[in-house]
């Protein structure tokens, strides 16, 4: 199942262009915005979980922070953000790997996902996803969470997706976690339509 994951995400980075999918963002605003809002200085660990080739952290080096992790499922989308980010790859630590078996000693003061939690659809793997995130995330640090909403598509990247609204995720992440920030955006795709998206943050 994991292999197969994988392969998908791995088919699609080698096949598609940067602009291609649905999720692209030339600028990822609201999420420059949520960090810059959430954060005490420059030094504090941030890491985007399913990064794939966002331009997050990119704008985050030009913003001057300097603890940045990236982690992705997918090989391809590593190499292609470490291509575009040319010398200053060197500044960011960088994981190839399944957030639900991401397991190091490092915690993080904002963890940030945009449109990957809502492709875990057992209670199971939902569960795993929050244990990991408690476990990195330092006490009084922010999770900043990117999903469809309710009014979101039922797919992506031909995966199905789990919709949320605030209260559905404070189900999940309550009580470790509190919801501090909910709102819902339109992301206007590459192809001229929206998706409905939930952004959430919940603090340690
Ligand atoms: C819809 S894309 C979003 C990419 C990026 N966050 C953005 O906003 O542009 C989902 C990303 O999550 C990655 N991904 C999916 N499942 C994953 C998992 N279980 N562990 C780590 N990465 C995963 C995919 O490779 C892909 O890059």
């Amino acid at each position: 199942m994991n292999s197969d994951l994988k392969s998908h995400w791995e088919n699609i980075y080698s096949s598609k262009k940067e602009d291609g999918v649905s999720w692209f963002q030339e600028h990822p605003k609201t999420s420059i915005d949520l960090i810059e809002k959430y954060s005490t200085d420059k030094s504090i660990s941030i890491i985007d979980i399913g990064s794939g080739r966002s331009k997050i952290l990119k704008n985050l080096i030009e913003n001057e922070y300097d603890d940045l992790t990236y982690l992705d499922i997918s090989q391809e989308a590593c190499s292609k953000s470490k291509i575009s980010l040319g010398l200053k790859q060197d500044l960011v630590q960088w994981y190839v790997e399944n957030v639900l078996d991401f397991n190091t000693e490092k915690n993080f003061s904002i963890w940030h996902d945009r449109a990957v939690f809502h492709f875990l659809i057992s209670k199971e793997d939902v569960e795993k996803y929050k244990q990991v995130a408690l476990k990195n995330i330092v006490q009084g640090g922010y999770l900043i969470l990117g999903t469809f909403s309710e009014n979101g598509p039922e797919k992506c990247s031909g995966l199905n997706v789990s919709r949320y609204s605030p209260e559905s995720l404070k189900k999940i992440f309550n009580p470790e976690f509190k919801m501090i920030e909910s709102f819902t955006i339109n992301h206007k795709t590459p192809f001229d339509t929206n998706q409905n998206f939930l952004f959430s943050i919940f603090k340690k």
